[in-house]
């Protein structure tokens, strides 16, 4: 199920899909007080009257103002995605997805704190808990502290089992003690691997720091690249475009196990240049 603090609407059980979530009433969600119609396997949930009078309002406003996926056809299309942590790096990479056209999803363990986030980024981003994340998105965005990987891939080893899964989280010593060390010695895609079975991990975002992301998105004169690491082609392709999508271009160092080369520490970390020149650094075909 799939909660939305931003307003009012209609409900359908289980995750969306771009085409289910391109019209206002879905974009427009609210918890089911209701008892639902069931079309198929899904179940539709009706609106309170409540509901129904600020969807008109909302609809009223469509009506006054551009409406972004009517502005950009394309932007209708893109695929939903959740971010699990909204702090630093979730919030500035989802928030570039957002402005891209995805519908996000963004995740805490506090949710109702990211109100004022998701309203500031408008319509095509929401807030919900992390079991929502992971059934809204057709990608997920790991953006917690590391310490964290061990209870999430527990707590949710069903959801993550064949997710794609975009790494972004560093493990470090002073934060996340033990798991760091591990992360040293085994490699941070291995343990990554190792905290969430059955998950189809990309290692990315987690080489710059917040605000570089956020200052070189879509900056002219040669793209930020962004490099990335995985062993799932299918996951692998979709965060090439995920990254494209924020801004960026995605160099492939490997597989997952090439993390390594641009984990924390490592010299591949904190690069600030094109594309061609992290081929260079990583020994990659031009
Ligand atoms: N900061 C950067 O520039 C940067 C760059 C690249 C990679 N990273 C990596 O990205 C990760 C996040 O860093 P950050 O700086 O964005 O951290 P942050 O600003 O502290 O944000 C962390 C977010 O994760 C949420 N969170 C924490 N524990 C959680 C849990 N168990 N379940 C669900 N949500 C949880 C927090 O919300 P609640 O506490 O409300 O749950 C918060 O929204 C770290 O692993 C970091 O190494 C950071």
């Amino acid at each position: 199920m799939i909660s939305d603090i931003n307003g009012p609407g209609y409900w359908r059980s289980g995750p969306l899909t771009h085409l289910e979530f391109s019209t206002p009433s879905q974009r427009l969600g609210e918890n089911p007080r209701t008892e639902p119609t069931v079309i198929g396997n899904d179940r539709w949930y009706a609106p309170s009257r409540r509901a129904l009078l600020r969807l008109a309002a909302a609809g009223a406003l469509a009506g006054a103002l551009p409406a972004r996926a009517q502005d950009h056809p394309d932007r209708a299309q893109k695929s939903p995605i959740g971010v699990i942590g909204a702090g630093n790096i979730g919030s500035t990479i989802g928030g570039l997805w957002v402005k891209a056209g995805h519908p996000v999803l963004f995740a805490s363990r506090h949710p109702e704190d990211l109100a004022g986030l998701v309203r500031e980024m408008g319509p095509l981003a929401r807030a919900g808990t992390v079991a929502e994340a992971l059934a809204f998105g057709e990608a997920v965005l790991l953006a917690v502290p590391y310490r964290a990987y061990p209870d999430l891939g527990r707590d949710y080893a069903a959801a993550l089992s064949g997710k794609i899964v975009l790494d972004a989280g560093n493990a470090t010593r002073a934060r996340d003690g033990d798991l760091a060390a591990e992360a040293e010695a085994q490699g941070i895609g291995a343990t990554s691997a190792k905290y969430l079975p059955g998950a189809r991990i990309v290692r990315v975002f987690n080489a710059a720091n917040y605000q570089v992301f956020q200052r070189n998105a879509h900056r002219s004169g040669g793209l930020m690249a962004v490099p990335l690491a995985g062993d799932d082609p299918k996951a692998v392709a979709v965060a090439e475009g995920l990254v494209r999508d924020a801004g960026f271009d995605p160099v492939v160092v490997g597989p997952l196990d090439a993390a390594r080369r641009f984990a924390m520490g490592s010299p591949g970390f904190g690069l600030d240049v094109t594309a061609p020149e992290a081929r260079r650094v990583f020994g990659l075909q031009p």
